[in-house]
């Protein structure tokens, strides 16, 4: 159920022109150096390939989550030193009603929860999104209990250094960290929250979005200028936000795993659907909110999507005939790895014609996390993304992402 345990990321077609970076970021700054001594007028293309023609965004994912345990102040203020346009956290509801920054209600994988004997009794089993999970929920702490646990890092091959050092942050303290950060950085940093599970939140009658709303209103959070944007997997959550704010919204868009048979997409619960469909029995996949109909219906309620990487440019294996996937980079195993991007599909360009945003996730830098031909540049998928024109990038390396963005902008003449 953590999703922070799947493999979620993708590769890059144009990844294998990214050796030629350097020789283009250098014929690009000596054709604008030239420029700039007179030689040569340079003519900029009139917009970059995104929705509004303006660079897309770097979204610091769960904050500089590569580096810091996610979720944490700590991470947060790390993710917008780094140059994040936007910080993200998930939101999910204690006991007494706050709201407060967890990947999951289930805090198992990402505090120590586990080693306070104080809360051995809490531990249980909820069911989420039709799940059965075992573990410690924040639904069943009070913001006071909550607030002596401490976050940990729950990817194995990250920095454990600072596990145990930072405690669970509520919205008013990141949006507090947003505002005090921005003032001394003088730039706006936004915040990209997410509403979680909010169908488990509405059962346990901790309803997320009325409290968030309230919240982000008492920070004049309530404009679609503001730099402020909701996402949530379930559609329920966001046309309840829809009818009730003007900020903006996107809809996300999950998948379960990977064929790199086909470079596909697999769909199984409760990955497959919204929760809120599953709920109301609606059969359709969330593969089918990437068709022209399913987009023009997001358009109804939502100012962008947030799809998952491979549904923007597809993975595929190389397979023996044996059907057995091949080892490319020869460390024993066959996995993610190994695999290759093919032709990129429709879905931005689609999306753009509806009138849709597109922030793709999850960005991350780890070897094992970038396909082969990227050829353990992560820069290298930052780059075929961006060329794509998606708007913005959901990023665990904030700095990557914006060091990336840069190079872009050199590249297109900016
Ligand atoms: O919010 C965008 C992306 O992070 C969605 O995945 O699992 O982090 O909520 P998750
Ligand atoms: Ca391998």
């Amino acid at each position: 159920m953590f999703k922070t345990i799947r493999t979620k990321t993708l590769l890059g077609r144009a990844s294998m022109a990214f050796p030629w970076l350097r020789l283009m970021v250098a014929l690009g700054t000596a054709a604008l150096a030239s420029a700039s001594h007179g030689a040569t007028p340079v003519t900029l293309p009139a917009s970059l390939p995104t929705l509004d023609g303006k660079p897309p965004l770097v979204i610091g994912h769960r904050g500089a989550a590569g580096y810091r345990p996610d979720h944490t102040l700590e991470s947060y203020a790390l993710a917008i030193r780094m140059g994040a346009d936007f910080i993200e956290p998930d939101l999910v509801a204690t006991k007494d009603g706050y709201l407060v920054a967890r990947h999951e209600p289930n805090i198992t994988a990402t505090t120590d929860v586990a080693r306070r004997p104080g809360f051995a009794s809490r531990k249980t089993q909820r069911r989420i999104d039709g799940i059965v999970e075992e573990g410690w929920f924040a639904t069943d702490f009070t913001l006071a209990e909550l607030k002596t646990l401490r976050a940990i890092q729950p990817m194995v091959e990250r920095d454990p250094s600072f596990n145990g050092q930072y405690p669970i942050p509520t919205l008013r303290e990141i949006l507090d960290l947003a505002r005090s950060e921005g003032a001394r950085g003088g730039r706006v940093i936004g915040v990209y929250v997410e509403t979680k599970h909010p169908t488990f939140h509405e059962d346990v009658g901790l309803k997320l979005e009325d409290r968030l709303l309230a919240i982000l209103a008492e920070y004049g959070h309530t404009r679609k200028d503001s730099p402020v944007i909701l996402q949530s997997f379930e559609t329920a959550s966001l046309k309840y936000l829809r009818a009730r704010t003007q900020l903006r919204l996107v809809q996300l868009i999950d998948g379960s795993d990977y064929d790199f048979k086909t470079g596909t997409v697999t769909l199984a619960a409760p990955f497959d659907r919204p929760y809120d469909w599953t709920r109301a029995g609606r059969q359709d996949l969330f593969s089918s909110m990437l068709t022209p109909a399913g987009l023009a219906e997001i358009a109804q309620y939502a100012d962008g999507i947030g799809p998952w990487k491979p549904y923007i440019v597809p993975l595929k294996g190389n397979f023996d005939a044996a059907g057995k996937m091949i080892d490319l980079n020869q460390d024993g195993v066959a996995d993610y790895a190994d695999v290759a991007s093919s032709a990129p599909t429709r879905v931005v360009a689609d999306a753009h014609q509806a009138g849709l945003m597109v922030h793709a996730y999850t960005f991350r830098n780890e070897h094992r996390r970038l396909a082969f031909d990227y050829q353990g540049d992560p820069q290298a998928e930052y780059l075929q993304f961006y060329r794509l024109g998606v708007d913005g990038v959901f990023s665990d390396y904030t700095d990557t992402a914006v060091a990336a963005r840069a190079a872009y902008l050199i590249e297109t003449g900016r």
